[in-house]
């Protein structure tokens, strides 16, 4: 896959696989299990790599470089029968590239209300001064204004939805709850979309397998999620920053009735009265 700055566009082969999805929905889970079912014996892989060590960002990979040339996608999962990326651009941004290519996309998303809780936590992280921390009242106003990275956040995910309401075959939609809700079938359903479904006497197993091992107890406890990090232009990253909680609901620690009201109001605006009903 070659990506050129002039052109804005990528062409990805039909055997890739592109994992989209707005900051702090679940894409470092989705990651690594996405890694496991594509290479079924990775458990030794996510045992001493970060996910997202793993799985290259698109952007931060080529847009995110300062090379004004075209510039491939770098060797780390060249080894492996099919490419994994993941993306956080928008649909509205990749529709023209995403609609004529055969590739696998899965887009995960998660409600609004935990995304946004998760996103401050995340944000505050790097931040080192006590004084420097981002409030959290500032941070609900930005969510709702759709001024965060990728944002707005609901036309994030109604793009994408479209997308795999548009074209099932190649576009797949899942949330952070179903998974976490039942993660033995949504592993199953995300092999089987992918073309890889777990088949024989032990595919129960396997899939059992995968789920234990990409479990936010298993993962956030391997030491290569605990130390280090990643540099990134805006921050240096630490690897412990993209494992905090992993429960759904943890909105209510953080909420007043008040900001949930308004995000609910927000959330009927621009999922339900689309027909999504999602996120409330
Ligand atoms: P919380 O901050 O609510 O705990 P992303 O990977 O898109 O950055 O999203 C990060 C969120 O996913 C964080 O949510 C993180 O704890 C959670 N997470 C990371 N790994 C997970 C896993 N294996 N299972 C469930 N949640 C996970």
């Amino acid at each position: 896959m070659v990506f050129s700055h002039s052109q804005n566009i990528c062409k990805p082969l039909p055997s890739d696989i592109i994992l989209a999805s707005f900051p702090k929905t679940g894409t470092t889970w989705l990651k690594a299990l996405l890694y496991s079912i594509v290479n079924r014996s990775s458990k030794q892989r996510l045992t001493v790599e970060n996910p997202h060590s793993l799985i290259p960002v698109l952007e931060y990979k080529t847009y995110g470089t300062t090379h004004a040339s075209a510039i491939a996608i770098p060797p780390s999962n060249i080894n492996h029968s099919r490419r994994i990326l993941s993306t956080h651009i928008p649909y509205q941004l990749l529709a023209k590239t995403l609609d004529s290519s055969e590739c696998r996309v899965v887009y995960v998303t998660r409600n609004p209300k935990d995304t946004l809780v998760s996103t401050w936590h995340f944000v505050n992280k790097w931040k080192k001064a006590k004084e420097d921390r981002w409030p959290f009242d500032v941070a609900v106003d930005k969510f709702c204004h759709g001024l965060i990275p990728c944002g707005p956040y609901y036309d994030h995910v109604m793009g994408y939805r479209k997308l795999c309401l548009d074209r099932p075959k190649y576009a797949h939609f899942l949330t952070y709850e179903e998974l976490k809700n039942d993660p033995k079938t949504h592993v199953r359903k995300l092999a089987e979309f992918l073309g890889c479904p777990f088949e024989g006497e032990d595919a129960e197993a396997q899939v059992q397998d995968i789920v234990n091992g990409c479990s936010f107890e298993v993962l956030s406890n391997h030491e290569v999620n605990k130390a280090g990090g990643f540099p990134s232009r805006i921050a240096f990253i630490p690897s412990n920053s993209f494992f905090r909680k992993g429960v759904i609901g943890d909105y209510e620690e953080h909420m007043s009735a008040e900001v949930v009201e308004k995000i609910d109001a927000l959330t009927k605006e621009n999922f339900h009265s689309f027909g999504f009903m999602y996120g409330v």
